[in-house]
């Protein structure tokens, strides 16, 4: 039996010896700063021990993982009424691709493509203020993680609101479709605070806990979801969170897991494990190279790929 300690340590030992590390996102400005040196790493295990390594307390965007919990979020509030607005297919497109959503008629294919997740941003708003929006998803984050410190970074959100025109048209055209309720600006708004949440690699392990857990929560007990909506987020997470790129991580790697362009990627090992990594470099896809490279040995050590 591996002991998860050493793994993570050995892990990070050798993700700072790679040369290979893509390149650091640059369209939302604030990000272009990001030091490409960075790798972090955290996993909680079955008993709740949770292993750091590298850079694991490193606070990061976390971007696009957040749309696991705006989803859970989403479906808390308005249950399989959801799929109704958003698919649950794999796109084979960009995160970000505007032409898809003209030939589906503004049904995003899913909820982690940035059009889906701009819907379920628009689901979560239901006619509150962004603000009121924005505290219940932070609050979820701080229970099911454990920790009140989680907060957004306004300089990251302030960014991208300044440079967000692709994601303005998406909710331009879902709004011209019927698929927006609430006015453009304030879904926008939700969903690039959201987007912009500051956490650590430990953070997110542990807000991971309840998809990991069949939906409990590990240490306030009872169920933040249920296992079945644990089971489906997480089939959602194999087969759409790493955008086109999530049939060759599934290959790879084998674990349900959603990735951000800010490189951080939050894994799910049903029953066995809840792990974050970080490392800012992205591949073509928007996906953290050293991040994903990282998930394919803890998963090829530890034998927990799925399949
Ligand atoms: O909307 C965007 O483009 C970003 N806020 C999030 C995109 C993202 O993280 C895609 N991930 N790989």
């Amino acid at each position: 039996m591996v002991d998860l300690n050493s793994l993570v340590h050995d892990i990070a030992a050798e993700m700072a010896a790679r040369e290979e590390r893509g390149t650091v996102a640059s369209y939302i400005p604030e990000l272009a700063g990001v030091d490409p040196a960075g790798f972090g790493i955290a996993v909680v295990g079955a008993d709740g021990d949770t292993h750091v390594a590298g850079d694991g307390d490193t606070l990061f965007s976390i971007q696009s993982v957040s749309k696991v919990f705006t989803l859970t979020l989403a479906l808390g509030k308005v249950g399989d009424a959801l799929w109704q607005r958003v698919g649950r297919e794999p796109s084979g497109n960009p995160f970000n691709s505007i032409v898809q959503l003209e030939y589906e008629k503004g049904i995003p294919r899913n909820p982690f493509i940035n059009a889906g997740a701009i819907a379920v941003a628009d689901a979560i708003l239901a006619g509150h203020t962004p603000k009121v929006a924005l505290g219940e998803i932070l609050r979820f984050l701080h229970f099911v993680s454990d920790d009140e410190s989680i907060h957004i970074d306004s300089a990251v959100a302030r960014s991208e609101q300044a440079t967000g025109f692709r994601n303005a048209a998406l909710a331009n055209y879902l709004r011209a479709c019927g698929n927006l309720r609430n006015p453009v600006d304030l879904v926008l708004g939700v969903y690039f605070h959201h987007c912009a949440i500051a956490m650590s690699c430990r953070q997110l392990a542990m807000a991971g806990r309840y998809l990991a857990f069949g939906g409990r929560h590990p240490t306030a007990g009872g169920k933040v979801i249920s296992s079945e909506r644990a089971k489906r987020i997480n089939a959602l997470m194999l087969t759409c969170g790493h955008y086109d790129g999530s049939g060759d991580f599934a290959f790879r790697v084998g674990i349900p897991a959603k990735s951000g362009v800010g490189g951080g990627i939050l894994a799910v090992v049903p029953g066995k494990a809840s792990i974050a990594v970080w490392s800012p470099g992205l591949d073509a896809q928007g996906n953290s190279v050293l991040g994903s490279a990282a998930l394919e040995l803890v998963s090829r050590r530890m034998n927990w790929s799925i399949f």
